[in-house]
């Protein structure tokens, strides 16, 4: 069985996807927000693409129990409730809440791989809970796909970092040798070149140098904080969930 890596989703086929178990990294901050919101008892997220979107869907669900979350250039989008930090995602502000998210690269990432079998947000904050769900895609033929969210369309070494970290964590040192692509394989070189320390690759990459610019050190902090946030959750029909519940 072959795990395989890509380092953005520009050009990802729905036929590349389709049938596959689909991991998707966008640790700053994307899929560590979601963590975040989830662990702290959000009901549901729903990515969407836009933010004309977003205010629509929340006007039509109509309940004051949703809010709108997301950032672009990582502020605050104006007017919404909640920007795209992992730290706002607190128990007084999302439990029993539905949130309406757009951001930059993570959302879009997510909606990408619609139509795999399985879509996991994945982070530092999940890694744990992420590497078991893979080791358990890999032992039951359902093709594990971890997709970096990355930058633009293009490369950011923090999701590759990270995208690095679940392959290592899932070969353990014990399990048989898995196939691994060739981003697969430079990913674990990442992870060579910059160790254990999480926050290195993290500050150093363009998302995380433009984070320190505009004040959310802190935010990188946390990202770096590995099963922070022990929750798997699960994008299935429009909604990121634990489990399947009605929203
Ligand atoms: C994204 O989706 O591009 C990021 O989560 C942006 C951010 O962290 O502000």
């Amino acid at each position: 069985m072959k795990l395989d890596v890509v380092f953005t989703p520009a050009g990802l086929t729905s036929q590349e996807v389709q049938g596959r178990t689909v991991f998707v990294i966008d640790i700053l901050r994307a899929t560590t927000t979601m963590c975040a919101a989830l662990h702290h008892g959000a009901r549901a997220l729903i990515p969407v693409a836009a933010t004309e979107e977003a205010l629509r869907l929340a006007q039509t669900i109509g309940s004051a129990d949703v809010l709108l979350a997301g950032e672009r250039q990582a502020v605050r989008i104006p007017g919404f409730h909640l920007g795209n930090s992992p730290l706002e995602m607190t128990e007084a502000a999302v439990r029993g809440k539905t949130l309406v998210v757009t951001t930059s690269n993570g959302t879009q990432a997510l909606l990408a791989c619609q139509g795999a079998a399985a879509v996991y947000p994945a982070c530092a904050a999940n890694l744990s809970l992420a590497a078991e769900k893979v080791r358990e895609a890999l032992d039951t033929g359902r093709r594990p796909l971890v997709v970096c969210a990355g930058r633009a369309g293009g490369f950011s070494l923090d999701d590759a970092y990270t995208a690095g970290r679940l392959v290592a964590a899932v070969q353990g040192d014990t399990r048989p040798r898995t196939g691994l692509n060739d981003a697969a394989i430079a990913a674990l070189d990442l992870v060579r070149r910059y160790g254990d320390d999480w926050e290195r690759p993290l500050r150093r990459s363009r998302a995380g140098r433009e984070l320190l610019r505009l004040g959310f050190g802190d935010d990188i902090a946390a990202a770096s904080r590995m099963d922070a946030y022990p929750v798997l959750p699960h994008f299935h029909e429009r909604r990121v969930t634990l489990a399947a519940v009605p929203v």
